[in-house]
């Protein structure tokens, strides 16, 4: 049975896959709450007044807010977990009636990147909060607008040479953005097999990384020349990008997270019910439907140029 129309506030319901729930949740009927920096909420300095105003009269709030690299103010522990703190305390001062947070496949309390550990101090906030939660530990996510087949064609599009991170080969099983909302959006509109659950969202096809990254190669009918770097110089390649780049090409978080696979969840989680689960497969056809337009990296990515 359909659900009642409901409201849903969604925090990083402006980015990537916060935006795609709130589709979802439209096309169902649902009324949606944004919150991020750009209507006028930011976690890093939260208004725990403006929050619960916001969040006065919702049934659900889906956490999709979050950061992979720190810039000023804007610190992991100031966004994914002090943020989560505050959004958490302003929808129990309002009886929101669940929390649906989007985390990261591995984020743990010793994982190798603040980036891991503030993800899991996030959702500790979430599962301790007495409020009903959902709590999404998805791996990589590709789609239209996402950061993975954006940078990675703009990159295979720029350089003749593509360097793989570390010397081993590590796997990965990316998992479509449409996948990722609709577990989101089943979450939050009161999907019981979903409630109080830690969950991970995997796609259905695990390959290496390299194999990944050719794929899309492949479809953009580019072939550089790949090699290995160790994970040393990615990460210092990373550093570079962070502070040269409005978007790293790859931050140091992320290759932090390309080093040791994204394949399961660390610490275990539930996999999804079996009719929820992704299936979308990762093939030419996914790829094709996620890329952006064509484009290189440009002058317009720097940091700088992007200020003025
Ligand atoms: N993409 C993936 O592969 C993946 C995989 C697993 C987990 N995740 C997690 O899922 C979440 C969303 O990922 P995404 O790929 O959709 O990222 P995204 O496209 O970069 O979107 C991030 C969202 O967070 C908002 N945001 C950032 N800083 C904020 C702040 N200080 N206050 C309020 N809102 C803020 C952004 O909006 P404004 O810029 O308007 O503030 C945006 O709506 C992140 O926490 C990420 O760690 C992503």
């Amino acid at each position: 049975m359909q659900p009642a129309s409901l409201t849903i506030a969604i925090v990083g319901g402006t980015g990537f896959v916060g935006n795609r729930v709130a589709d979802l949740l439209r096309a169902a009927g649902h009324r949606v709450v944004i919150l991020s920096r750009r209507t006028g909420t930011d976690l890093a300095s939260p208004d725990p007044a403006a929050l619960a105003r916001a969040l006065e009269g919702c049934a659900a709030l889906v956490l999709c807010a979050g950061i992979n690299r720190e810039i000023g103010s804007q610190t992991y522990d100031a966004v994914h977990i002090r943020g989560t703190a505050a959004a958490v305390a302003a929808a129990k001062e309002t009886g929101v009636q669940h929390v649906v947070m989007l985390s990261f496949l591995r984020a743990r309390p010793d994982g190798p990147s603040h980036y891991h550990r503030s993800k899991w101090a996030a959702e500790v906030i979430v599962r301790e909060s007495g409020i009903p939660f959902t709590v999404l530990k998805a791996g990589v996510i590709y789609g239209r607008g996402d950061h993975m087949l954006d940078h990675l064609s703009r990159a295979l599009r720029t350089f003749p040479v593509f360097g793989l991170v570390g010397m081993r080969e590590r796997p990965v099983r990316p998992v479509a953005v449409d996948d990722v909302a609709r577990l989101l959006a089943a979450a939050a509109t009161g999907e019981p097999r979903l409630r109080d659950r830690t969950i991970e969202v995997l796609g259905p096809d695990q390959l290496p990384l390299g194999d990944a990254v050719r794929c899309v190669g492949e479809v953009i009918g580019r072939r550089p020349t790949y090699v290995r770097l160790p994970v040393a110089a990615h990460l210092l390649l990373a550093s570079a990008f962070e502070s040269l780049m409005r978007v790293p090409l790859v931050s140091i978080a992320q290759v932090r997270i390309l080093a040791e696979g994204v394949v399961e969840a660390a610490p275990a989680a539930e996999p999804p019910p079996a009719d929820l689960a992704p299936a979308t497969p990762f093939s030419a056809v996914s790829i094709r439907a996620g890329l952006p337009e064509p484009a290189g990296f440009g002058r317009r990515d720097l940091r700088w140029c992007a200020a003025r």
